[in-house]
């Protein structure tokens, strides 16, 4: 039986027989073709793939580098853990103190959010999980600032991803990637915030590929109104509809840089009019649901495609970080059919009225 991440890659990983594995079966997400966007790309033989890390158990894949940040946590008599975040770091943060909680470990969970800038999926994955939440006037930065002050005062384990060991269990996504493709694909294209996962997956890949040259390409993409990396310094008052990645001082700059420069590939940025676009698309022409922020990483692939910075007949993986369902209210408002927000009688004339069915009657 699939029993999580640590077990299944406990070799790469920093655990003994003494840790206590606090998992909820993350991991294991599905990487599955996009032809579409294969196609909308215009590279000859291009294939894409998208990594569904969504589908992990709190719908993001911060419970990779959790289960492994809490274990450690526990193994080592911590009775607190601390994170910022934009939503999806606190939401399985909560849910692997929940978690150790139900083992019979005494583990409390803050989490410190900017007020007003976390979807409501998420601030209520938190909430039912048990953490407390704590909303500030400020952005995430400040609420790094805060946690890292915290941590340091008093006796609260990090759980962000400086922590490194929340950055050795984000690397499992590099190592599926490898496993499910037989190989490292060329490219892999990827949302960057706080620039912890795309400094895991590199990691990963580095483990995973001994043939330098073997390894993908990292293409990394921020949201234009929260670019500290693109544009060389850091941004105070960052703005994005992409708010997981609403980012303005990222903590793993240099190790971004570094996956960045090692890979010869790229950080660039995405306007949220490009992010929506390919939100859309994923949506309504793959079936597949990510999270605005995710992406980013299609919108990327479609920028660096144009640009001619993606080769024929390779291989992309996508990472879509975050499940759709996260942000109900930026699917509604970027859905065409704006008739589900009005009610109608239950009258089987109107109804039809309302789907234009009039042209298509049965013989
Ligand atoms: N995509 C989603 C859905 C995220 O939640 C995040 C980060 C990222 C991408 C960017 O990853 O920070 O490792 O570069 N969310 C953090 C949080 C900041 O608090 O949930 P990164």
């Amino acid at each position: 039986m699939y029993q999580g991440t640590i077990l299944k890659y406990s070799q790469y990983l920093s655990v003994n027989n003494q840790t206590p594995i606090i998992s909820i079966h993350e991991g294991n997400t599905p990487l599955v073709p996009a032809p579409h966007i294969a196609k909308l790309t215009g590279v000859p033989g291009l294939k894409v793939f998208l990594k569904i890390e969504g589908l992990n158990p709190t719908g993001s894949f911060k419970d990779r580098g959790m289960t492994m940040a809490v274990s450690k946590a526990v193994e080592k008599g911590a009775k607190r853990i601390i994170c910022a975040s934009t939503g999806n770091t606190s939401a399985s943060a909560a849910a692997y103190a929940a978690r150790a909680r139900g083992l019979g470990y005494e583990l409390d969970c803050y989490v410190i959010i900017p007020a007003g800038y976390v979807a409501l999926g998420k601030l209520s994955q938190a909430m039912i999980y048990g953490a407390k939440v704590i909303q500030i006037e400020g952005n995430f930065d400040e609420a790094l600032n805060i946690v890292k002050d915290l941590s340091a005062k008093y006796p609260i384990e990090l759980v962000n991803s400086i922590n490194p060991y929340r950055i050795e269990g984000q690397k499992t996504s590099a190592y599926e990637i490898c496993d499910e493709l037989g190989e490292a694909p060329n490219y892999l294209c990827i949302p960057v915030g706080n620039a912890g996962n795309i400094t895991a997956y590199w990691a990963g890949f580095k483990d995973y590929v001994s043939n330098a040259s073997a390894r993908p390409k990292m293409y990394g993409f921020q949201a234009a109104g929260a670019a500290p990396i693109v544009k060389g310094h850091v941004i105070d008052k960052p703005e994005t509809v992409g708010t997981a990645i609403r980012i303005g001082n990222p903590a793993s700059w240099k190790q971004a840089e570094a996956a960045r420069d090692e890979s010869a590939g790229l950080i660039d940025s995405v306007t949220d009019e490009e992010m929506l676009e390919a939100y859309r698309i994923i949506h309504s022409s793959e079936g597949y649901a990510c999270e605005p922020a995710s992406a980013a990483s299609v919108a990327g692939l479609l920028k660096a495609a144009k640009q001619g910075q993606i080769m024929p007949e390779s291989t992309v993986v996508c990472v879509l970080t975050g499940n759709g369902l996260k942000d109900p209210k930026v699917a509604m408002e970027q859905s065409d059919f704006k008739s589900a927000e009005i009610v109608y009688k239950a009258d089987i004339n109107e109804i039809a009225k309302a789907l234009s069915l009039s042209s298509v009657l049965k013989a």
